[in-house]
């Protein structure tokens, strides 16, 4: 129920920039559909005047069946302006917009758990299903609706009986068809549209390790496998779809069976000259009229339950670990950079990566931590970033309490190297400018120059307006680690952290790139997370973490001689 509210509230506010185009699209349908009414009814008097002879009022009737059809035509001008240009111009990128906002609002978790390619597909879903929407409500569902009550009014000027007929007949199809199909097909679209996520998810994860898949001959596999979703994706709607089928059969031998009674009911009224020849000619226009569109009806109907289905599906799926419980807490000020973990217990699923850990950075302080694969110094950073909440215990920053504060504010204050470095797929311009989007090519080429990369991308033909490729795939790992360097030095934060920050650089660049962020860092505190104890020789401190707790911690001159052989990179 909760979820059902979330989801009405969401689809309204995508119409929030809309409202007043919205109004005039679906009321020009109507319109339109409504004139249809009139122009049947002109056609009626055009016949009996026709027959009688009376000539002035055929040409009267003439000019006002055209006048109504010149309207149609406008109404459906107006319809159409409004929705392919107007609405879709404003709509379709706040609804994209929107979209990706509340996907990026889940949790570190919903990241790790979902497939990118899942949450692109529900993304783009949300968005070309409103444009679906609108274009069925608009060009279908009511001007359908206008139909069929245009010419249920006009067999009631008829004839009552063939009103009642027509009425119980064409609602019964209509409530049945949808009825029958919404219980069948529901259960199957919501099916059908998980497996095209998880199709999606597949496809994308296939195109990100292509090379691995390559290399060890494994496309084929994978390609069946992909066959083998989509099919079964498939199998749902066929499923759905031949059951439909034969039901339209059945129900139109029903309507030709009523139809046919009817028919020969209007005879008999038209030879007691109870109803004139243009009455009956309307009668069967009507009948065939409500024909079409009770059935078209019934497939608009069903096209946007399934419209509705999908967007609800593809809306719990990018708001199903919406996190973003702490956008209204209050702005962290961090003016001096001190850390501090207090008892804290982690764990992520059911081995606890931290139980009762503490550490304290003092401001300004240089700590480096170093442990053997799998030790926890990532999730060291996770917690403090906010990715993941404590089970236990406080983190503080500056003896405040993270969370108390929003991440948004503390992001302002703690910059972050991660392990794995991924660029944009856009130039190594734009990817420095992520750390600060203000920053003038000035700032950035400066940054370039301290991350030890600026040679480098001036030898390129492109030289800061290179493409780095998808993931940063044209750079190798060393220059891609460089760039993300670069970005720091950008940025002013108290807190920097390094996770395995030059671990792809020779030597030689890596003592450079050292000696520099020292140099630029003199008041910053900083967390160098390694796995090489020579990439901590400038700490302040080092830290000696295994399996989530502090074994041993001291200055580099005594850590280092004493763990010099030991090997951190093995795993645990
Ligand atoms: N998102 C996650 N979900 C579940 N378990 C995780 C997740 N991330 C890490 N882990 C587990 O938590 C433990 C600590 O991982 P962490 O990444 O902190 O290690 P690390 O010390 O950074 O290792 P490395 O030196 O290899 O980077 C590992 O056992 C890892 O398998
Ligand atoms: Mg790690």
């Amino acid at each position: 129920m909760q979820k059902d509210k979330l989801f009405k509230k969401f689809l309204l506010s995508l119409y929030a920039p809309v409202r007043a185009l919205t109004v005039i699209m679906l009321t020009a349908s109507v319109l339109y559909g409504l004139s249809g009414l009139f122009k049947q009814y002109f056609l009626k008097n055009i016949i009996d005047f026709g027959i009688d002879g009376s000539y002035s009022k055929l040409y009267l009737n003439i000019g006002l069946m055209l006048g109504f059809e010149v309207l149609g035509i406008i109404f459906t001008y107006v319809q159409n302006i409004t929705r392919c240009i107007k609405i879709f111009r404003k709509q379709t990128p706040y609804v994209s917009e929107k979209s990706f906002m509340l996907a990026t609002k889940n949790g570190y978790s919903f990241f790790a758990d979902n497939h990118s390619g899942k949450i692109c597909s529900a993304v783009n879903d949300i968005t070309n299903g409103v444009f679906n929407l609108n274009k069925n409500l608009s060009t279908h569902f009511l001007v359908l609706i206008a139909t069929m009550i245009s010419n249920l009014i006009l067999l009631a000027g008829i004839n009552l009986i063939i009103f009642a007929s027509a009425f119980v007949l064409f609602v019964s199809i209509i409530v049945i068809r949808i009825w029958f199909f919404s219980k069948k097909y529901n259960p199957l679209i919501r099916d059908a549209q998980s497996l095209e996520f998880e199709y999606n998810g597949m496809l994308n994860d296939a195109l990100l390790n292509i090379t691995s898949l390559k290399v060890y001959n494994s496309i084929k596999i994978f390609s069946e496998n992909l066959k083998r979703k989509k099919k079964q994706a498939n199998s749902n709607v066929v499923h759905a779809h031949k059951n439909e089928f034969t039901f339209g059969a059945i129900i139109n031998i029903i309507y030709v069976s009523v139809f046919a009674g009817l028919i020969v009911f209007s005879i008999s009224l038209l030879k007691k000259n109870n109803i004139s020849i243009g009455s009956f000619v309307i009668f069967i226009t009507s009948m065939i009229a409500l024909k079409n569109a009770t059935t078209s009806f019934s497939w608009s109907v069903i096209e946007l339950n399934t419209l509705l289905i999908k967007l609800k599906n593809a809306h719990e799926i990018i708001s199903s670990k919406n996190e973003d419980k702490d956008s209204h807490l209050p702005n962290i000020n961090i003016s001096s950079g001190s850390v501090e973990f207090k008892n804290v217990s982690f764990k992520y699923k059911k081995d606890y990566v931290f139980k009762d850990f503490s550490i304290k950075l003092q401001s300004g302080e240089k700590v480096g931590i170093i442990g053997v694969s799998g030790s926890g110094k990532t999730t060291f950073t996770n917690l403090l970033f906010k990715f993941y909440e404590p089970e236990k215990g406080k983190i503080l920053v500056d003896s405040q309490n993270i969370s108390e504060f929003s991440s948004d504010s503390l992001y302002e204050s703690i910059s972050y190297v991660p392990q794995e470095t991924l660029l944009l797929h856009s130039t190594i311009l734009e990817n420095v400018k992520l750390a600060r989007p203000q920053a003038t090519e000035n700032d950035v080429i400066n940054s370039c120059k301290r991350a030890e990369i600026h040679d480098f991308i001036m030898s390129l033909e492109d030289g800061y307006n290179t493409i780095v490729g998808e993931r940063g795939i044209k750079l190798s790992g060393g220059q891609r680690q460089r760039i993300a360097l670069a970005r720091i030095f950008l940025r002013n934060s108290k807190i920097i952290i390094f996770d395995e920050a030059t671990s792809s650089l020779d030597n030689n660049t890596e003592f450079k790139v050292q000696e520099n962020i020292i140099k630029s860092f003199k008041n910053q505190t900083l967390i160098c997370i390694a796995h090489r104890l020579s990439s901590l020789k400038k700490m302040d401190r080092i830290v000696v973490i295994e399996k989530g707790k502090i074994i041993d911690e001291g200055s580099p001159k005594e850590i280092i001689p004493k763990y010099e052989k030991v090997n951190f990179n093995d795993e645990i």
